[in-house]
């Protein structure tokens, strides 16, 4: 694993971008996976400015989004298809049929499991993935459990989740208490793998996950394992693990 201390969210978003913009630079028909939360909307901020600049081509990527909210049509603000949109696809010139969004609104969430998990199979896997992480260390929305879960699956949101994700919501009622994610497996099988993290509330579960021991109860640890991952930090993410880098 390799940790990267930006100084600050700009430079971690930078280099995250840098970074991708290096997978599709070369290779054009790129599978990304990729997420949602304040964390990586910088490094879309810098991808579409470098698409904007000319630098990059976005028309032979795919993309697969990491999670959805359960229930979540693609028209509703706060779904994370409408996310996706609002940072990165409306900005770039990937093709809006290469896009990938886990189906929240499927009244047989399995049927929606299976058949995402169907899609990542045919785009021939993830190249690299763009990742976040909960407070409670959730990578997607595969929060604290006794096992990994390997494919796409629906999760009760844990307490901490919800609360972390109220600022996007009016009020914390609002918050949906479920979600259709990405398993644990199919990130693993990601053949490259970016985490960004910033401000003082990572600061934890950066320490526990890349420092303490692989376990499912912390569930970002896992990605010490993985044979090529970058974590890209700012130093307030940063700062309970400044003495051991
Ligand atoms: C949500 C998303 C995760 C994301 C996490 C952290 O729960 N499902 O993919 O990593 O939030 O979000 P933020 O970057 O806003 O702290």
């Amino acid at each position: 694993m390799r940790l990267i201390v930006a100084k600050n969210y700009e430079e971690m978003s930078q280099r995250a971008a840098d970074l991708i913009a290096a997978q599709v630079l070369q290779e054009e028909d790129s599978v990304l996976g990729l997420a949602t939360g304040g964390s990586p909307v910088g490094t879309y901020d810098c991808l579409a400015e470098m698409y904007r600049e000319g630098r990059l081509d976005f028309s032979k990527v795919t993309s697969v989004n990491l999670d959805e909210y359960e229930g979540m049509t693609h028209d509703n603000p706060q779904s994370y298809w409408y996310f996706m949109n609002e940072h990165f696809y409306s900005r770039v010139n990937i093709r809006p049929e290469n896009t990938h969004v886990p189906d929240g609104a499927d009244p047989d969430p399995e049927h929606a499991c299976r058949a995402y998990d169907r899609i990542i199979e045919e785009v021939g896997g993830i190249d690299l993935q763009l990742l976040g992480i909960g407070p409670d260390g959730h990578i997607g929305f595969n929060e604290p459990a006794d096992a990994f879960a390997v494919g796409t699956h629906l999760v009760t949101l844990e307490q901490s989740t919800i609360e972390a994700n109220r600022r996007f919501f009016e009020k914390e009622e609002d918050v949906p208490r479920s979600a259709v994610t990405m398993g644990i497996g199919s990130i693993m099988r990601a053949r490259r793998i970016v985490l960004v993290a910033n401000g003082e509330n990572k600061q934890d579960p950066v320490l526990a996950s890349f420092f303490g021991p692989v376990t499912p109860k912390m569930p970002a640890s896992i990605l010490q394992l993985h044979p090529n991952c970058t974590v890209v930090l700012d130093e307030a993410a940063a700062a309970k693990i400044r003495d051991r880098i």
